[in-house]
C-alpha cells in the first residue's frame, strides 16, 4: 500500500490526487482524514502513539516544516522511526533543493536527508525548488508596485504541481528510483522585474532592513520572518537562480511554466 503524510496540504494534497488518477488507492495520511473518506489515516507526526503506519510498503513523506529545527526535526525522525518499526519497505521524501542550502529551513532537510540515508529503509530524496506559487505571494504588488528586498537576483521558481507529478512518477514505480536523490529547480529563473513587467507594475527593491522591519509588524510565528528573511536574502545573493535540473526528466511533458504561475499567486 501507498500512503502519502500531510495529504491535506497544497503538495501532497495534489500528490494523492494524482495517486488516485493512477488508480492506486493511497491512503491519505494527514490531521484531518475524514476528507479522505476509506482513504483517510489519522497522522499527526507530533503524536508518536497515531503514528500507525502497518500495511505501508511505499510512504511519501510530505514534510512538516512549519516550526523550529527542532520540532521539524523531531517529527521527521518520528515518522521515519515508525516508518522502520511498521516494515515500510520506500521513503519518498520531499527535501529542498541544494541550491536551497543558504535557506533558513534548510538544516531540518539536511537533516532528515542524513537520517533516511542511514537507515535500513530504501529512499528516494526529492530535492524541491521553491514554488512558483510562493515568489509570486513574496513579491505580491501593494500599493502598485512590487516591494520585496529580492534585488536583482532570479529564482528557479517551479510550479507546485510539477513538483506532485513528481512524487507521483517516483512513488508509482519506487524501485526504478531506489536511493537516487534527485534535484528538481524550475527551468527558468525569474527575477522581481521580471514579475513587474508581465504585471504591469514598477519594481522598487527594498532593502532587507526594510523588509525585515515591516515584516516585525506582520502577524506571523516566531520562527517565520528569519525563515522568509532567508529567501529575500539568498535570492537577492544570487544563490537561488540555478536551472540545472532532474525535472524535466522526471515528468512526462514539458515542465509548466512559472511566470504565469506566480502572477496568478501575486493577483
Ligand atoms: N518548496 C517550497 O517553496 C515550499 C514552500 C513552503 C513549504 N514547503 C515545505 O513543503 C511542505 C509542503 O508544502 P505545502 O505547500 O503543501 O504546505 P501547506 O499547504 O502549508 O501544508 C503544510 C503541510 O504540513 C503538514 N503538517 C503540518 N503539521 C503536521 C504535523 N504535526 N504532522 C503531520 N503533518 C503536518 C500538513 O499536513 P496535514 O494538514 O495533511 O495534516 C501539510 O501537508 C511544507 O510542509 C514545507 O515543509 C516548501
Amino acid at each position: 500500500m501507498l500512503l502519502v503524510t500531510g495529504a491535506s496540504g497544497h503538495l501532497g494534497s495534489l500528490i494523492h490526487a494524482g495517486l488516485v488518477d493512477r488508480g492506486l488507492s493511497p491512503a491519505a495520511g494527514t490531521r484531518t482524514p475524514d476528507r479522505f473518506g476509506r482513504l483517510g489515516r489519522a497522522m499527526d507526526f507530533d503524536d508518536p502513539a497515531g503514528l500507525d503506519l502497518s500495511g505501508v510498503r511505499t510512504l511519501v513523506l510530505v514534510s512538516a516544516g512549519y516550526g523550529e529545527d527542532d520540532l521539524v526535526i523531531a517529527r521527521h525522525d518520528r515518522v521515519i522511526t515508525a516508518a522502520e518499526q511498521h516494515g515500510v519497505e520506500h521513503v519518498v521524501y520531499t527535501s529542498l533543493t541544494a541550491a536551497g542550502d543558504h535557506l533558513a529551513f534548510a538544516l531540518a532537510h539536511r537533516w532528515t536527508e542524513r537520517r533516511l540515508r542511514d537507515s535500513r529503509l530504501s529512499w528516494t530524496i526529492l530535492r524541491n525548488g521553491l514554488y512558483a506559487e510562493l515568489f509570486g505571494q513574496l513579491a505580491a504588488p501593494g500599493a502598485g508596485a512590487i516591494r520585496a528586498p529580492f534585488g536583482t537576483g532570479a529564482l528557479a521558481a517551479v510550479a507546485r504541481q510539477d513538483l506532485a507529478d513528481v512524487a507521483v512518477q517516483v512513488a508509482a514505480q519506487p524501485h526504478a528510483h531506489r536511493n537516487r536523490t534527485y534535484e528538481l529547480a524550475g527551468p527558468v529563473a525569474l527575477t522581481a522585474t521580471d514579475l513587474a513587467d508581465a504585471l504591469g507594475v514598477p519594481y522598487q527593491p527594498v532593502s532587507l532592513a526594510e523588509q525585515r522591519a515591516a515584516l516585525a509588524g506582520a502577524d506571523l510565528l516566531p520562527f517565520q520572518p528569519a525563515m522568509l528573511m532567508s529567501i529575500f536574502s539568498a535570492t537577492a545573493a544570487g544563490f537561488l537562480g540555478a536551472t540545472g535540473s532532474d525535472l524535466a526528466d522526471l515528468l512526462p511533458r514539458p515542465p509548466r511554466a512559472a511566470l504565469p504561475i506566480a502572477m496568478a499567486a501575486a493577483s
